[in-house]
């Protein structure tokens, strides 16, 4: 019989039971969206101990956000002692789904690896072990993307046997030799997962025949690692060592890490000569040191990627991700993918030799873990470090002002007349206000909410409206008038502002004006502002660039960063699209200077600071040339001359050289 209400959960039907859980599909009233929630037997809360577990994991594995794990929403227990956890609801089905239909392809199998290894290392890296790696943990959404679940669930709920007893054990036909003997498990137990995983994937079948879960569990640890080569001749013994190392019996001869695995997976798919991303590179070095395979060097995954994306946005056959074929030309375009060489004095270089000594919390370059950019239209995200964008967004509108809410939940962008909030854990966009223009010399232009989430600075024909950021007021289609009828509102009109950023402390503006006195030219305005007398007391100029600061070519300002403090980032119009120099701008020297950080040549768009302003990410594109890169590069080494690497996976979202990427970078929250 299905239960009616879970919490406050409406049930709507079953779809499925694991080995001690239920999972049904349920309506969530509150956000009015369909979940998945899985309900774990009631009788578990009587132990005392699974309770302040329960607690303890449940919150721990809910903390996890990355784009390859099934997000949790909520996590508790109803009123009759019920424990439930929430989560999206998966419409794909699973990835033991996909096996039982047929085997999949080595390209296939080796995307699909390489986007999960993204999740799992991501876990890894806050010490969470998944514990049961399967086929069945694996869950695609409607656009056939793969996501883990079950993150740490196997612990938790000690839901299987454990041949010795102690620590407790995932499923037994995936299970760790260390896992089996209940001897203590560390992110290698996943990596051998993994491994079993990549067998069954490519054969159908698992490596260990067992009539019962003992025997499964025993078969781990005694038997030799089945040569998958008996079971399928043609995969190239390349993957079956591959695999063989995965399943090593002892967790140092297997792969230090699962992003290790998963390259290597796919230089044995898609050859040697594809490149680690920048950020790969330097997890790889953070790893614990193991000697298997070190050797091979820091080769690399950029042909992979591509292959991925173009995969992704062009999926429309029954498998998640293109067949090579497909994808031949575009891999064969991409010629010379260059491996990162970490400059000697880089932020890079010092975290890591600080992090090999201490494996827990590893340091996130710049403060950011993603940020969100645009291109054709559509919103991307990326996490920083790895090299597969994810589409989360596609319209065929134009979009500008893309910056994040605090808390990192939610993307802000206008589009058209409109401003719009983008939830990224459900990819559902919604409107927030709408501006009616009076006529055609009315027009909107910048939108930037404050750093703590309260105001909006908003400039409609050049004047400068600040507003809370309320959206019971800003709702439905709203007028100019409309904007000052609360009369909870700043107007700046002495100046005519076009974009405006937000100092930290929220007291100050920096304002992009279109400037009279200088005859027209563009130039960035840092005022004083007073919120709260803003009616009496009007806005105070406190400088203004480059004017007279420092010399710039022509008279606009396509884009201009501020880290909130002194330093400013703006970029001139050498070439088509807004690509200019890059100029750094500090306001209480009052000096600026050319920086052209890639090999001093022109040309630049969108630079950012990263949240803690130790990275700067950029758009180049090379005066003479047409592909626009993204580089996010430590800002204390910005005018070394270094050989910086652009973000890998990038090339074929820019396929024009008129994009205006306007990234967006996440800060970490913690
Ligand atoms: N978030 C989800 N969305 C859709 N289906 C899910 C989700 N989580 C689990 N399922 C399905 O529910 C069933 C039971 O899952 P679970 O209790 O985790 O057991 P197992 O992982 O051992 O199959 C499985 O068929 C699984 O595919
Ligand atoms: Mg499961």
């Amino acid at each position: 019989m299905l239960p009616d209400k879970v919490g406050r959960y409406k049930i709507k039907s079953e779809i499925g039971r694991g080995g001690m859980a239920t999972v049904y599909l349920a309506h969530d009233p509150s956000s009015n969206r369909e979940v998945a929630i899985k309900v774990l037997p009631r009788e578990m809360m009587h132990n005392l101990m699974f309770r302040a577990r329960f607690k303890r994991e449940l919150k721990l594995v809910a903390s996890l956000e990355h784009p390859a794990i099934v997000p949790v929403y909520d996590v508790g227990e109803d009123d009759s002692n019920q424990p439930y956890f929430v989560m999206r609801y998966m419409a794909g089905g699973s990835l033991a789904d996909w096996i039982k239909k047929e085997t999949l392809s080595l390209d296939d199998t080796a995307l699909i690896i390489e986007r999960l290894a993204g999740g799992l290392d991501y876990a890894h890296r806050k010490n969470i072990i998944h514990r049961d790696i399967k086929p069945d943990n694996v869950l695609f959404d409607v656009n056939n993307h793969p996501y883990l679940t079950d993150f740490g669930i196997a612990k938790l709920t000690e839901s299987s046997i454990s041949v010795t007893g102690g620590d407790p054990m995932g499923s037994p036909a995936y299970v760790s030799p260390e896992q089996a003997q209940g001897r203590e498990v560390d992110s290698r137990s996943d990596v051998y997962g993994i491994g079993v995983m990549i067998f069954e994937m490519l054969t159908g079948q698992k490596p260990y025949h067992a009539d019962t879960a003992v025997s499964a569990a025993v078969s781990h640890i005694t038997q030799p690692v089945p040569d998958i080569l008996t079971v399928k001749p043609d995969i190239p013994e390349q993957v079956a060592t591959v695999i063989k190392t995965a399943m090593a019996k002892e967790k140092e001869q297997r792969y230090a890490t699962v992003v290790e695995l998963s390259n290597a997976l796919s230089r044995a798919v898609f050859g040697e000569d594809y490149t680690i991303p920048k950020f790969a590179t330097v997890s790889d070095r953070l790893a614990p040191p193991v000697p298997v395979r070190r050797a091979t060097g820091w080769v690399a995954a950029g042909v992979l990627v591509v292959v991925g994306i173009v995969g992704w946005l062009g999926f429309n056959g029954q498998l998640p991700f293109l067949s090579p074929a497909s994808t031949a030309s575009v891999t064969a375009s991409l010629t010379t993918v260059p491996t990162f060489t970490p400059p000697p004095t880089s932020t890079v270089e010092s975290t890591a030799t600080l992090v090999q000594a201490t494996p827990t919390p590893i340091p996130i370059p710049g403060g950011a873990d993603a940020f969100a950019f645009l291109s054709g239209n559509q919103i991307y995200l990326m996490n920083i470090g790895e090299t597969a964008p994810i589409p989360v967004r596609t319209d065929n509108s134009a979009k500008s002002n893309l910056q994040w809410m605090p808390g990192g939940k939610t993307l802000v962008f206008t589009s058209g007349p409109c401003v719009y909030e983008l939830d990224i854990e459900t990819s559902g966009t919604s409107k927030v206000v709408c501006f009616t223009l009076q006529g055609t010399q009315d027009f909107f232009e910048g939108f930037r909410i404050s750093p703590d989430g309260k105001l909006a600075a908003i400039s409609i024909s050049r004047a400068l409206y600040i507003v809370p950021y309320d959206k019971t007021v800003l709702k439905g289609s709203i007028t100019k008038s409309d904007l000052v009828s609360t009369g909870d509102f700043c107007k700046y009109s002495f100046y005519a502002i076009k974009d405006i950023h937000w100092s930290t402390d929220i007291e100050k503006i920096a304002a992009l004006v279109v400037d009279t006195q200088t005859g027209g030219t563009e130039q960035v305005y840092l005022l004083d502002i007073d919120i709260p007398k803003c009616k009496t007391v009007g806005a105070v100029g406190i400088d203004r660039f480059p004017f007279e600061r420092f010399s710039y070519s022509g008279s606009q300002i396509p884009s201009f960063d501020w880290n909130g403090g002194k330093l400013f980032l703006v970029n001139d119009t050498e070439r088509n699209d807004g690509f200019g120099n890059l100029y750094l701008y500090d306001s209480e020297t009052q000096t600026g200077k050319k920086i052209n950080p890639i090999d001093s040549v022109c040309c630049y768009r969108d630079a950012r600071f990263s949240p803690d302003g130790s990275y700067i990410l950029f758009a180049f594109q090379r005066f003479d040339g047409a592909a626009i890169k993204l580089y996010y590069i430590p800002f204390a080494d910005i005018d070394k001359g270094f050989d910086w690497k652009p973000i890998q996976g990038l090339d074929v979202i820019f396929s024009t050289p008129r994009e205006k990427p306007q990234p967006a970078l996440r800060p970490v929250s913690k």
